[in-house]
């Protein structure tokens, strides 16, 4: 079987890969040095199963920049671009996923349209009455990045926003390549797919802020939130996972989903949606302002990165401390590998992580590190517990 798969990020090539161990994948994406990449068997992100996957797995994957020629008889077209949050209108920007429906539609009479990437709710409802199908349906994606192939090869479950027959290949098509057996399958109504996705990322994200706000008292406190929290979790309806105290939670996914969920209850009463978004923004100002409050004369940023092992910092919640930080006119410097640039936020980015140290007097980490063992008084973190 063909399937098209559009946009080689985490999501779509994650998908392309796993799904490429039992059929011919074709990749698509506007960058051609992607293409080259994925053609090279060299992974664009760094991921280290992805890349180990694509050196040595036999796949039937190739990627181009010719939309057309990767629709010609593909039996699914997956769609894995970016919806990416514009504050203008308070919604997702959908545009690059109806393009590629629009496409799609118009290469073939047969094709199936799977939406991977998030969408507000109601989005595949509008784009069936547009185009006047019901080939087009969701299927969430769940992964987390720097575990993109991982957890497609173990999800926690497929859930496809259709009940028809190409709804229940695709699924089965999923399960197949999982390594994971007995993998719970749910399918839904369009709507009923889209909301799962974005009630998931929101509770997620209300997790995090709870986690957080229990740690700003105790930080303002003076008491140990690691005692607390401990307490706390060893009741099995709260649980010992997913509590680690941070800057705030980041990433693509966060930040945007939980905008994008508050917006989609415009004519519902609601508290909690928007508190999650507010309570973030909190987090990372009172971060900022205990950091001030230290009165250093330069601090140093130490990653940018959301958690190890990544080279992505797209929305990372320190990025809010460093504006605060900065506006109140205290030097910072950003030491991150991941970054080539010489300066970041209008901060200098240092490269020798021995001068780094040397030069800050309060260092500012997410995440704790073996890095800064030997300057641990310096050290400002949060991260209780080691773990992401
Ligand atoms: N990253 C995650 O953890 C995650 C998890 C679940 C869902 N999602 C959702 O999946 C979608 C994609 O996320 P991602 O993180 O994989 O994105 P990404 O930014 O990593 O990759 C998107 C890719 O799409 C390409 N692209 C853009 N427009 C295109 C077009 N018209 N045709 C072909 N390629 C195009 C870009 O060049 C880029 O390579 C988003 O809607 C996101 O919310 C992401």
């Amino acid at each position: 079987m063909k399937i098209a798969v559009f946009g080689i990020g985490y999501v779509g090539l994650s998908n392309a890969v796993l799904l490429a161990q039992n059929n011919t994948v074709v990749a698509v994406d506007l960058s051609q040095e992607r293409v080259d990449q994925i053609n090279a068997r060299v992974s664009p992100l760094e991921e280290a199963e992805l890349s180990e996957w694509l050196a040595t797995r036999e796949l039937d994957l190739s990627a181009t920049t010719d939309a057309t020629e990767a629709c010609a008889d593909a039996e699914f077209v997956i769609v894995a671009t970016p919806t990416d949050y514009d504050p203008k209108t308070d919604f997702f920007d959908t545009s690059s996923v109806e393009s590629v429906i629009a496409l799609a539609l118009g290469q073939s009479d047969t094709a199936s349209i799977v939406v991977k990437s998030t969408v507000p709710v109601g989005f595949v409802a509008r784009m069936r009455a547009l185009h006047n199908t019901d080939r087009i349906f969701f299927c969430p994606e769940f992964l987390r990045e720097g575990q993109a192939l991982h957890d497609n090869l173990h999800p926690s479950r497929i859930v496809v926003g259709a009940d028809s027959p190409a709804a229940h290949d695709f699924a089965r098509l999923m399960a197949e390549a999982a390594e994971a057996t007995d993998i719970p399958m749910l399918f839904t109504g369009p709507a009923e797919a889209e909301s799962i996705k974005l009630f998931a990322n929101t509770y997620l994200a209300l997790r995090v802020a709870f986690f957080n706000e229990l740690d700003s008292y105790a930080l303002s406190q003076d008491i140990d939130a690691y005692q607390i929290i401990e307490g706390i979790g060893l009741d099995p309806r709260i649980g010992t996972h997913y509590n680690n105290p941070s800057f705030g939670y980041g990433g693509y996914c966060l930040p945007k989903d939980t905008k994008q969920m508050l917006a989609n209850f415009s004519d519902v009463p609601q508290n909690l949606m928007r508190a999650v978004v507010q309570a973030n923004k909190t987090r990372k100002e009172y971060i900022a302002a205990h950091v001030i409050g230290m009165q250093p004369q330069t601090v140093g940023i130490h990653r940018l990165v959301m958690k190890s092992g990544s080279d992505n910092f797209r929305q990372s919640s320190v990025q809010g401390v460093i504006r605060d930080i900065r506006d109140a006119g205290i030097r910072v410097l950003i030491y991150e590998p991941a970054l080539e640039k010489k300066k970041f936020m209008a901060c200098e980015v240092v490269r020798d992580l021995d001068d780094f140290k040397a030069q800050c007097d309060v260092i500012v980490a997410n995440r704790a590190s073996e890095d800064l063992s030997d300057v641990a008084e310096k050290v400002f973190t949060r991260d209780i517990f080691g773990k992401s």
